[in-house]
């Protein structure tokens, strides 16, 4: 049986960064990911689906070179190709997002295909890419909708505070219910821990409740309260290149090997079943 090897012809892996819930880590963990997916050779592309635009900030894409974004390819007024621009990460493009984006949901409610819009956007593209990264809104509406349709599996992003675990079970439900409606090999990659503050117990208490919870699909790694993750989107650059050394971007290196490793698995068994 051949390798999927880095360059052997593959379609892309698809994953939702997906959490209802605001400011837990979706963007920071959506561009963090991607760049240390491309420092080793994969192609990635980040897709941004959240009208506020964060990731492509975060990714140093200037207000200017927005006119073509995600809102033009949901709403069918341009193709991913045309929405598509490099980063400074070798490896790594983006499709950028706007404020228009927030007014697709209410345009789209009449249009035929709504809740797939993005999956159709994607077919014949995606295969440019190793690893596409969704960085969605905090909602569970119709962005977000599209983004698990056209995905292979969803990162979750939890950050270690109180009320984690009574929103994780809501988004837990709507990814069942997309598996069972629209998108059968749907799966959550896993759920990555963030924000992670040792001097607190109340992260130590949120992270084991939710590792008793939901077992070996939370990651090992888990991400630190680290002021230089915070810092590096203010100058447009993931934190694995404004400081690559601190212990946020170590452990985001740590986190892309975790993931890899699952998509290797999966690879496996999918080959497995192609024989
Ligand atoms: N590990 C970390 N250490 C310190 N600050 C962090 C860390 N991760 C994220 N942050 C900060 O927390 C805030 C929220 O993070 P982020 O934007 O990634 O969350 P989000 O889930 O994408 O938010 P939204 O729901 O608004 O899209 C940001 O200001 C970000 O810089
Ligand atoms: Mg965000």
């Amino acid at each position: 049986m051949a390798e999927v090897g880095l360059n052997a012809p593959q379609n892309a892996r698809i994953l939702a960064v997906a959490n209802q819930k605001g400011g837990v880590g979706k963007t920071t963990t959506t561009i963090n990911l991607a760049t240390a997916l491309a420092a080793v050779g994969k192609r990635v592309l980040v897709l941004d689906l959240d009208p506020q635009g964060n990731a492509s900030t975060g990714l140093g894409v200037d207000q200017s070179e927005r006119e073509i974004n995600a809102y033009h390819v949901m709403i069918g007024e341009a193709s991913l190709d045309a929405a598509t621009l490099d980063t400074q990460v070798p490896g790594l493009s983006v499709v950028s997002s706007g404020v228009d984006l927030s007014g697709a949901e209410i345009e789209l409610i009449e249009v035929e295909n709504r809740l797939f819009r993005l999956k159709s956007a994607l077919i014949g593209f995606a295969d440019r890419y190793d690893y596409i990264f969704i960085d969605c809104p905090p909602a569970l509406g119709l962005l977000t909708v599209n983004a698990l349709n056209a995905a292979h599996a969803v990162l979750v992003p939890l950050q270690c505070e109180f009320f984690a675990l009574e929103g994780l079970s809501h988004l837990v439900r709507t990814i069942e219910r997309i598996k069972t409606s629209y998108n059968p090999g749907l799966e959550i990659q896993g759920i990555v821990l963030t924000m992670f503050d040792a001097r607190n117990n109340l992260s130590d208490a949120v992270a084991s409740d939710v590792r008793e919870f939901f077992g070996a699909i939370v990651y090992d790694t888990v991400i630190p309260r680290n002021v230089r993750v915070s810092e590096a989107p203010s100058y447009g650059k993931p934190v694995l290149l404004y400081d690559v050394g601190c212990a946020g971007s170590q452990a985001y290196i740590h986190l892309a090997s975790e993931v890899l490793k699952r998509e290797k698995i999966v690879s496996n068994l999918n080959n497995g079943k192609n024989r």
